[in-house]
């Protein structure tokens, strides 16, 4: 399973790119104004900093604005995903683009059918919001089961990114389910590493280490 992180922050995705494990970016409208950055101005900085594909969503909800905006926003850099929203327009402007040779990812995605369709549109990515389900007493983690059963019956090459993250438990249960990409913000990317018995152990093999007085080199 592929690792993006979801930030339009510049130094977050410095120091999680530095891992190299991390394999692309999704933003939205709210991580954009939440950067208080340039759309277009940190959309390029961040395609700069990768190869991998880069998320960047339409602001119009009108299917032909929708096209405009992103041909605009793929000519900022060849690695730009053109994120679009599920709905009707959002599909057509989804099947002009990829007719375009342009990726998309459709966004929003809170059914099967609404994932079904989208494959249908031709989307590169589909992104089911997993904790925004949760938060309404939903279980989010079905719905990428569900699509993964759906996409592989039906043999649609759809990626399916797990979206709205909210913790290392979803990470992990998006991988085994057989989504190909999860887009992690940079608080639970750092905190999947963290086990206090990884540290305590290795503390142990350090202080055993050295009262040996042996080195390796
Ligand atoms: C995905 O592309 C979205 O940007 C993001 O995952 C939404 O997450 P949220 O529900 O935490 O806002």
């Amino acid at each position: 399973m592929k690792i993006f992180i979801d930030t339009a922050d510049t130094g977050e995705l410095k120091e999680a790119f530095a891992t190299g494990l991390v394999d692309g970016v999704t933003t939205n409208p709210s991580l954009i104004a939440k950067s208080g950055r340039d759309f277009k101005e940190v959309t390029a900085a961040i395609c700069e900093m990768t190869e991998g594909p880069v998320s960047a969503e339409v602001a119009s909800t009108e299917a032909a604005t929708m096209v405009k905006e992103g041909r605009i926003l793929a000519d900022i850099a060849q690695n730009v995903v053109v994120k679009l929203p599920l709905t009707w327009d959002g599909l057509k402007a989804c099947q002009d683009l990829s007719e375009d040779g342009i990726n998309t990812n459709v966004t929003l995605c809170f059914t099967p059918n609404q994932a079904w369709l989208a494959a249908k549109a031709g989307a590169t990515y589909i992104s089911p919001f997993v904790g925004r389900l949760d938060d309404l007493g939903a279980d989010g983690m079905e719905l990428i089961g569900d699509i993964r059963a759906l996409y592989d019956a039906q043999g649609y090459e759809t990626e399916i990114l797990a979206a709205s993250i909210r913790g290392p438990h979803h990470v992990s249960q998006a991988a085994l389910l057989g989504a190909d990409v999860a887009t992690i913000p940079p608080k639970v990317f750092w905190q999947l590493l963290n086990h206090p018995l990884t540290d305590r152990g290795l503390d142990a093999f350090v202080k055993d280490w050295a009262s040996t007085g042996q080195s390796i080199l």
